[in-house]
């Protein structure tokens, strides 16, 4: 009996993410300069920033993927670069291409992790699975490999096997990237769902300013390695800023377009 309620209360667990001071280049070249945030337990926090700007290296930071250069990122108390935190608590990131592998069905890419893990016999095995399939719609697609499958199932079943590992940090890479936009719209309700059904701390790295506003509690922009602004969706309605203003709602401008401004940039 005890073990069962400590799991429980394990399970219930979620987990607050400080990102302090943390630096990070490569080969001597700054990718991210002095990000500091605070994404409050249970709150869905999205990072939105161009291409280029560091938001994926970012979140391999707070998945222990890459080490800091500099300054650190906690998991509540845990430091995300040790690997003993892995432990600790159960983080899941949901990879931008999905990361599904192709010479496995469905079934089998979501069962990986219970299985390396040892967590139950192969009943409990698929019991876990076909639950998460479930979650998502997916449980016709459970014999299906990945070519099978469109952009958008394929980011679905992403996000189930990440639910295999019932996480208490969930971390998306551009969920809604590549895909139309009900099918974006899709992926942004399944997000806001899934935070309202497990309490689980989530962060969005993304463009999608449609998705931010939609399901953001809390958004902050990086623009060149650096943290621009933060706050509510509600704060980035009218901002003053002209850089964010440009990246939320760019203007196209025929008479003065940008790629011929990038060509005078150079001359
Ligand atoms: N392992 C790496 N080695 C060297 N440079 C990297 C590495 N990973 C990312 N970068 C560089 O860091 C910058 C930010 O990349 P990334 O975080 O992927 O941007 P975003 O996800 O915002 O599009 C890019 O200039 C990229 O080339
Ligand atoms: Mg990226």
């Amino acid at each position: 009996m005890a073990v069962s309620s400590t799991a429980s209360v394990l399970a219930a667990k979620t987990f607050g993410v400080t990102i302090d001071k943390l630096n990070k280049s490569f080969d001597g070249v700054p990718v991210l300069t002095d990000v500091s945030l605070e994404v409050r337990a249970g709150e869905i926090f999205v990072i939105m920033g161009p291409s280029g700007s560091g938001k994926s290296v970012l979140l391999k930071h707070v998945a222990g993927l890459e080490r800091p250069t500099s300054g650190r990122v906690l998991i509540g108390d845990y430091d995300a670069s040790d690997p003993a935190t892995r432990d600790r608590v159960r983080l899941a990131l949901v990879f931008q291409d999905g990361a599904l592998f192709n010479s496995m069905s469905v079934y089998d890419n979501l069962a990986l992790f219970p299985r390396e893990h040892r967590l139950s016999n192969e009943a409990g095995v698929r019991e876990r699975v076909m639950h998460a399939l479930q979650i998502l719609s997916l449980e016709k697609a459970v014999d299906q490999f990945p070519a099978e499958l469109s952009g958008g199932m394929k980011k679905r079943v992403a996000i189930a096997r990440a639910l295999v590992t019932e996480p208490q940090l969930l971390l998306y890479d551009e969920p809604t990237s590549e895909l139309d936009p009900v099918m974006a719209a899709t992926i942004s309700e399944i997000i806001a769902t899934l935070r309202e059904q497990t309490a689980v701390t989530t962060i969005v790295v993304s463009h999608d300013r449609d998705l931010a506003v939609a399901i953001a509690d809390r958004i902050a922009i990086l623009m060149d390695g650096r943290i621009r602004a933060s706050g509510t969706a509600a704060d980035f309605k009218h901002p003053a800023d002209p850089a964010i203003a440009n990246f939320l709602s760019p203007v196209i401008d025929l008479k003065n377009p940008r790629f011929k401004q990038l060509e005078n940039d150079h001359e």
